[in-house]
């Protein structure tokens, strides 16, 4: 991985430090030697220039809006492929056969059901919970459950937790949501496709048929698809810091999730929506441009920006091109599709967002999509955890079956009291 080396000298001492080359991006300069030679660390908070693990799951060149998952392009996949067969491709590394890719969704649709007792979890928490607060506390009490597939150095346990993992968060979201509106929990159907007992779980209720669109399956799976995976940002960052303690996969994935909640990560589709809506219309949309730019204002641009990507995010493309779908087909005139639209082209020509490369991400057009299919906000970011769920599982499995494996353990520049002397209150 090396054929060249980095010089750094400190305090008159010089040394060299290898340069590692991935397949294609940036080289990494290899530090871990920093310390036993210089007595110092590296400074580097949010991780803007550290490597934390390398990985061969994803690629993303932030400057050209690429994003590849094991080699092939997230455009191809969004229109070619399946939710199915991308969370194979993650987990194993290569495109499946057609015989692999149906024994794996063989395999995943009969995980789908959840432990009787699970359900029990459901009534302990208030019907106005926020469901991303049930996802925490549920996806963490299934290795409670899930004993025979905790030990984490058995590689079939892992296998089978995977599994159980990606089969079950569509079950445990959709009675997450059915919990709020107070409608019973509907059980999976195996005859229907992973994305199609989705929407049937979360929309279907006893007293009458509901009528799976075909068109709204198709937008729900590439919806899936544009989230499962994203290399190292800071929900997968946190399953991996999790597992590498040796900590079990159930427990890891709820601490994904909680990462996950936050609204500069998967928490922003939500607060994309609810900013568009408060917007409202397009008249509006010179003041919040003008908020976003005013350094005194905590406001931002939800839905635009992004730590890595400093050009249009291509899953952001195949977001606006299946909004127009979805709603073309629901027949849904909603207002803020064009708030949306014309705000991306305000922003887009304006000095501060071309200067600072911002431009929409993932979560600019979601929520649109994800209104219009019924889903109330507060369901957005449980989505997106379905989705990422197998890119979790594949990185955090990555990680495990490598041996050079060890627990993360990030440094610190203390800034703290020196020592100092303890003193009894009466003498304070
Ligand atoms: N609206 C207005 N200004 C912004 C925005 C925005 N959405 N995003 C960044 N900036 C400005 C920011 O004020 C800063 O300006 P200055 O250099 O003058 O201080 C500059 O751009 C750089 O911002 P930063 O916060 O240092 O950049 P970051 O890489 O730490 O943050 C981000 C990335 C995604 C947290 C940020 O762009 C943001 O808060 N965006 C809105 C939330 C959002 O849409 N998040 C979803 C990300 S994609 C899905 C996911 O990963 O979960």
């Amino acid at each position: 991985m090396s054929d060249n080396n980095a010089t750094l000298t400190v305090a008159g001492d010089t040394k060299d430090y290898a340069i590692l080359n991935g397949t294609v991006g940036p080289q990494v300069i290899d530090v871990r030697k920093l310390y036993a030679n210089t007595g110092m660390f590296t400074y580097d908070p949010g991780f803007t220039s550290t490597a934390s693990c390398d990985s061969g799951l994803t690629y993303i060149d932030g400057d050209a809006g690429v994003l590849l998952h094991r080699g092939y392009p997230i455009d191809q996949l969004a229109e070619q492929s399946s939710f199915m067969e991308v969370s194979y491709l993650l987990l194993n590394g290569e495109l499946p056969s057609k015989a692999e890719l149906e024994d794996f969704t063989r395999t995943i649709t009969r995980h789908t059901m959840v432990h009787e007792q699970l359900t029990a979890f459901y009534r302990g928490f208030r019907r106005d919970a926020h469901p991303m607060a049930v996802m925490c506390g549920v996806v963490g009490a299934l290795s409670a459950f899930y004993h025979d597939s905790t030990d984490i150095n058995d590689p079939e346990q892992r296998r089978i937790a995977s599994h159980r993992l990606i089969a079950k968060m569509p079950t445990i979201a959709a009675m997450a949501y059915k919990y709020t509106v107070g409608q019973p929990f509907v059980y999976p159907r195996n005859d229907l496709s992973y994305t199609a007992n989705f929407l049937n779980m979360t929309f279907s209720v006893p007293a009458e048929e509901y009528v799976i669109d075909p068109v709204i399956v198709d937008a729900m799976d590439k919806i899936f698809t544009l989230h499962a995976d994203h290399e190292q940002n800071a929900s997968t960052s946190t399953v991996r810091l999790a597992g590498s303690s040796g900590a079990n996969p159930f427990a890891c994935i709820a601490a994904g999730i909680a990462c996950l909640w936050g609204p500069a990560h998967g928490g922003a589709n939500e607060a994309a929506l609810n900013m568009l809506r408060e917007i409202g219309t397009v008249d509006r949309i010179p003041e919040y441009i003008a908020r976003a730019k005013n350094k005194d204002d905590p406001f931002r641009l939800m839905g635009f920006g992004h730590r890595v990507y400093k050009n249009y995010d291509p899953r952001a493309t195949v977001m606006q091109k299946t909004a127009k779908d979805v709603l073309a087909k629901l027949g849904v005139n909603d207002p803020i599709f064009d708030v949306a639209k014309e705000l991306e082209q305000i922003a887009l020509h304006d000095p501060y967002f071309i200067e600072k490369k911002l431009y929409p991400n993932v979560d600019f057009y979601s929520g649109v999509i994800l209104s219009a299919i019924g889903f109330p906000t507060e369901m957005f970011t449980v989505l997106f955890a379905l989705a990422r769920t197998v890119g979790w599982v594949a990185q955090w499995n990555e990680m495990i079956s490598d041996p050079a494996q060890k627990i993360g353990r990030p440094r610190q520049l203390y800034t703290g009291p020196a020592k100092r002397d303890y003193v009894p209150v009466d003498k304070r």
